[in-house]
């Protein structure tokens, strides 16, 4: 009981923390849960939950990338050379600092969800896998990225399918623009091909 009203604490700080994020980014976010919660229970997620770690999970997305790197090496996540170079690659890990410090959020399945939303990773719980797919298939995404339709058609039948597809997008696209790919992203996919 007493944890499910430190959620909902938690809940209505990040809904004002959010409400004063970029209107662009503020807008994802809002669809991010919205989304969520369409999904959740199809998949048995508590929807409480899903809806904080949609909460949460961009709230350090509008730092500039040296702002970024310099929180992330003040907070001893030692960030590797894939991260330093492109660095909005820790906004998740951040925001799920931000969630628990800031926050309270103390359910590490939920800031897990924020952590790796960005670049998935193995052994996933199923809510961290709602949350990686809800934030690439909402409809602000959609309309600039015509191939995820066919991810956000899977995620209402299967998150591993959703996730493939979504994580098949994400490397065609690295090797197309020469991007490196981060281990995380290898790692999750290769789960999903032979776990
Ligand atoms: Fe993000
Ligand atoms: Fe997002």
């Amino acid at each position: 009981m007493l944890g499910a009203m430190t959620t909902i604490g938690a809940r209505a700080a990040l809904e004002e923390a959010v409400a004063k994020l970029p209107s662009g980014l503020r807008d994802h976010v809002l669809r991010v849960v919205e989304e969520a919660r369409r999904l959740a229970p199809r998949y048995g997620i508590d929807e409480e939950r899903a809806v904080v770690a949609a909460l949460g999970h961009d709230l350090e997305r509008a730092e500039r990338p040296s702002e970024l790197l310099r929180q992330a090496e003040a907070a001893g996540l030692e960030p590797s050379e894939v991260e330093r170079s492109a660095p909005i690659l820790l906004h998740g890990a951040l925001s799920a600092r931000l969630m628990a410090e800031r926050f309270g959020v103390a359910d590490e399945e939920v800031l897990a969800a924020a952590r790796y939303h960005t670049t998935g990773r193995a052994g996933m719980s199923a809510l961290e896998r709602l949350i990686f797919v809800v934030d690439k298939i909402e409809p602000g995404k959609l309309r600039g990225e015509p191939a995820l339709a066919e991810a956000r058609r899977l995620a209402d039948e299967s998150l591993e399918a959703a996730m493939r597809c979504l994580l098949d997008l994400h490397v065609s696209r690295a090797l197309a623009q020469g991007w490196p790919l981060h281990p995380n992203v290898v790692a999750a996919r290769n789960e999903l091909l032979v776990g």
